[in-house]
């Protein structure tokens, strides 16, 4: 049997769905994949969904069908998965477990010859959004470069900083959350706020492309005519220090996810 170009997933829960749902979705679907049976539902669904995607037995039976893994397990449990499971030399890991280092994960998956951390967002699912990969690795840039754009980085310093980005998600939702909750206590419809907000947002998000030279900053004094309404919402932010405890809390995601030889 070929063990080639067979991917395997060891833990099939959100973040697995949206790499399989993304890869699925591109137009060189080709790659036959091998899911671990928990989430059982996740699995069975994603199996029933697309042909050439299987539930093996257990995590064993994945490493033993396929000679590209993929570990997308919680940090909670990722030590206890991996010391049960037996790797081959010519195994290559990609982990997705976003607070582990290349460093602690190779530990864990010897005799394995390649390691290389990645880190896709939900968003892949859609192909849309960035991969982060480190070290670089042709093969693991394209699987990810079917979801989207791929950014390979031979820092492991670089790549931790730049995966900070990725934990500042659910605060622009509850930010968009605030504005959405404020127009319906003054009277607009669900709906029509948040259609409103969506579009607008949408829009936003375009406009660092089309001043590809400025910074974010410019970009917010484009808005913030002197005495005007962003100005009044962005000082009275500032007065209350709500960035610096933003940035604050950057640092502290940050030293979760620093490597520990970086
Ligand atoms: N979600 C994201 O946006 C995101 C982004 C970047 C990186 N990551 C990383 O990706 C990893 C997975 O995240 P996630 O959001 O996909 O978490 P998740 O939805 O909780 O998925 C993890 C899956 O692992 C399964 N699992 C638990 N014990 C297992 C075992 N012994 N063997 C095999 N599978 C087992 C769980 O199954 P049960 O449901 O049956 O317990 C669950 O479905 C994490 O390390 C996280 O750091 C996530």
């Amino acid at each position: 049997m070929s063990m080639n170009m067979k991917l395997g997933f060891i833990g099939t829960g959100a973040l697995t769905s949206a790499i399989v749902t993304g890869l699925k979705s591109s137009a060189d679907d080709s790659v036959p994949i091998v899911l671990s049976p928990r989430n059982r539902e996740i699995s069975i669904e994603l199996a029933s969904r697309y042909q050439d995607v299987r539930v093996a037995l257990d995590n064993q039976a994945v490493l033993d069908e396929c000679d590209t893994v993929m570990l997308a397990v919680r940090p909670q449990v990722a030590h206890d998965v991996l010391t049960e499971l037996r790797f081959r030399r010519d195994h290559h890991v990609v982990s997705l477990i976003a607070t582990w280092s290349r460093e602690d994960v190779a530990a864990l998956t010897g005799p394995a010859g390649r390691v290389t951390k990645a880190l896709p967002i939900p968003m892949s699912a859609h192909r849309q959004g960035a991969t982060l990969i480190y070290p670089p690795d042709p093969r693991t840039a394209a699987w990810f470069g079917a979801l989207g754009k791929v950014i390979a980085l031979d820092d492991a310093a670089e790549f931790d900083a730049l995966s900070v980005v990725t934990a500042t998600f659910a605060a622009h939702f509850k930010y968009l959350d605030t504005i959405h909750h404020w127009l319906q206590d003054h009277g607009v419809a669900e709906a029509k706020a948040r259609d409103y907000i969506a579009t607008l947002f949408k829009a936003l998000a375009n406009a660092p492309d089309t001043a590809p030279n400025a910074d974010f900053m410019h970009l917010a004094k484009d808005y913030a005519t002197r005495g005007g309404t962003n100005e009044q919402v962005l000082h009275a932010l500032m007065a209350r220090n709500v960035f610096d405890a933003f940035a604050e809390s950057l640092d502290g995601v940050h030293r979760r996810f620093s490597s520990p030889n970086a």
